[in-house]
């Protein structure tokens, strides 16, 4: 897809849709007054009749009348106190989707005055309109069928109408929208696939292609190397599947190097490739859901890759565990006691627990690399889910300095957390008879108790982002299908970006 930033009034473009947001109810006045006059009244007859409305992504699609453009689309933003960064994305993925099934090479966004409201005005507008455009682009029912009817349009050509800009600035800005979202986009499509395609051993396979595609380094290490480093919880999950556990590392950069905030950070992601909960088997209904637990290793692959095509060489560890938690005669069983990485015993009680057992290796093991600070990623808790729903990620960190720089870089990144606390009373539930601790306490206070167990196993600063419930949409919504969101993704590149050498 060809960007083009042009500084044009939107009735002088050429394109075959011309897209032109509205914040609040359809006001005619100033650019929006000129567009529907020159469209010849429809979209003020379209108001008029109720059809058009200030419902946020909500569009209507309209003859152009004397515009250059070959359809008309205007699309509502919603309130104007409520028009956050997100929401600026997820227009233009509305924009995107909205034309599923429609003949359409070129689009024309209109920054309109998204860029007098949003932080960092024009470029912050074209850089989330850009990323929106190519998120709403993303169609899983392609994944193992070709020539969906519906699909969103392939487009040749995005043009962003900024009237008075530099398109210079502005077409900086949106190429690193794009990119944003084409890593979004690859962690959806990997997180997307089912268990029968992609093992462990495949998702391996596909980070290292990521790898040498982006001139990453990776070490992918399996059961054996996994034992010599004494990795007791890993390998207790993976050892009942006939598809052997891998533990993926990629790295940007050079072993243990600072990056220029003075870190050597590291993405932890959980990759369980299906989550049956093993001999704890859960229970049938919404059981292949969990093919998805795979999204967290999903995510930081594709933010690593991310990364270094935005800034190359920056320093940055991406580690991702991946098992398959199955039931069978080598399984774990629930009482069965293990020895972590650090040299802790764990009984593991619940074997459906099995996210934290794979993560507290995994951050054990990105500590010996050289790491300093760690975000983890996981579709941990049904509780968080509970709590939160699919909007808001629940998230914990200490101490609260870095939680606050991994909060700022989601903020940056326009997506939602929710900080939710270490109760240190809980942790007394995690008491074992056996061993230093257990794998889980009473299914109260669910997600604080998980992070609980978690922190046994950091000693740097440290961030969980618990995306159970946001690391796939159960229905379609006009801006994003069903399945994986991407959720994240844009949050760990931020934060890895603030590492990054100044230009
Ligand atoms: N992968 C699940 C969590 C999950 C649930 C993710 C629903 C997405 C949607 C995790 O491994 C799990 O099974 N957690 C258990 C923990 C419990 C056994 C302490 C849960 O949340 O019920
Ligand atoms: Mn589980
Ligand atoms: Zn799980």
């Amino acid at each position: 897809m060809q960007l083009r930033v042009v500084a044009d009034q939107p009735w002088d473009v050429a394109a075959d849709v011309l897209a032109v947001p509205f914040v609040g109810d359809p006001r005619f006045e100033a650019g929006l007054g000129e567009i529907d006059r020159r469209s010849g009244g429809e979209l003020h007859a379209l108001a008029d009749f109720g059809e058009l409305k200030a419902e946020r992504y909500a569009a209507v699609i309209v003859a152009p009348g004397q515009l250059r453009a070959g359809r008309l689309m205007a699309i509502g933003a919603g309130p104007a106190d409520e028009l956050t960064r997100q929401v600026v994305v997820r227009i233009a993925s509305t924009v995107e989707r909205r034309l599923g099934g429609r003949r359409v090479k070129s689009l024309a966004i209109w920054l309109g005055d998204l860029a007098d409201r949003v932080e960092g005005g024009a470029e912050a507008v074209a850089e989330l309109l850009a990323r929106g455009v190519v998120e709403g682009g993303f169609e899983p029912a392609g994944i193992y069928r070709d020539d969906v009817k519906s699909a969103p349009p392939a487009l040749d050509e995005l043009i962003l109408v900024a009237p008075g800009a530099s398109p210079a600035a502005l077409t900086r800005a949106a190429e690193r929208g794009v990119v944003m979202g084409e890593g979004a986009n690859l962690a959806r499509g990997l997180a997307n696939r089912s268990a029968n395609d992609v093992s462990p051993e495949v998702l391996a396979g596909e980070a290292r292609a990521i790898a040498e595609r982006h001139g990453l380094s990776i070490d992918v290490l399996g059961p054996e190397k996994a034992a010599e480093l004494g990795m007791g919880m890993f390998l207790a999950v993976g050892r009942g599947s006939d598809n052997p556990p891998r533990m993926i590392v990629l790295r940007s950069g050079d072993a243990a190097a600072k990056d220029s905030a003075g870190r050597h950070l590291a993405i932890v992601g959980k990759g369980v490739c299906f989550d049956s909960g093993g001999i704890s088997i859960k229970p049938a209904d919404r059981m292949e859901e969990m093919k998805m637990d795979k999204t967290g290793a999903c995510t930081v692959i594709a933010a690593i890759a991310t990364v270094a095509r935005l800034a190359p060489g920056t320093p940055l560890l991406a580690v991702a565990p991946a098992v398959e938690n199955m039931p069978g005669p080598h399984s774990t069983r629930p009482g069965d006691i293990v020895k972590a990485m650090n040299g802790k015993t764990v009984d593991i009680i619940n074997t459906d627990a099995e996210g934290r057992l794979i993560l507290g290796d995994a951050m054990c093991y990105a500590e010996k690399l050289g790491a300093t600070h760690i975000v983890d990623v996981a579709t941990l808790t049904g509780a968080v889910a509970r709590a939160l729903g699919d909007q808001m990620t629940g998230a914990f960190g200490t101490p609260q300095a870095w939680y606050d720089q991994v909060a700022a870089a989601g903020d940056r990144a326009a997506e939602r957390y929710w900080q939710l606390p270490f109760i240190e009373e809980y942790r007394a539930d995690l008491d074992s008879w056996y061993a230093d601790l257990t794998n889980t306490g009473s299914v109260e206070g669910g997600a604080t108790k998980s992070a609980l167990f978690l922190r046994e196993f950091v000693t740097v600063p440290w961030a969980h982002l618990d995306i159970a419930g946001t690391a796939y949409f159960r229905k379609k919504t006009p801006y994003a299908p069903a399945g994986a969101t991407g959720v994240s993704h844009a949050t760990l590149v931020e934060l890895a970006l603030a590492g990054a050498k100044k230009a």
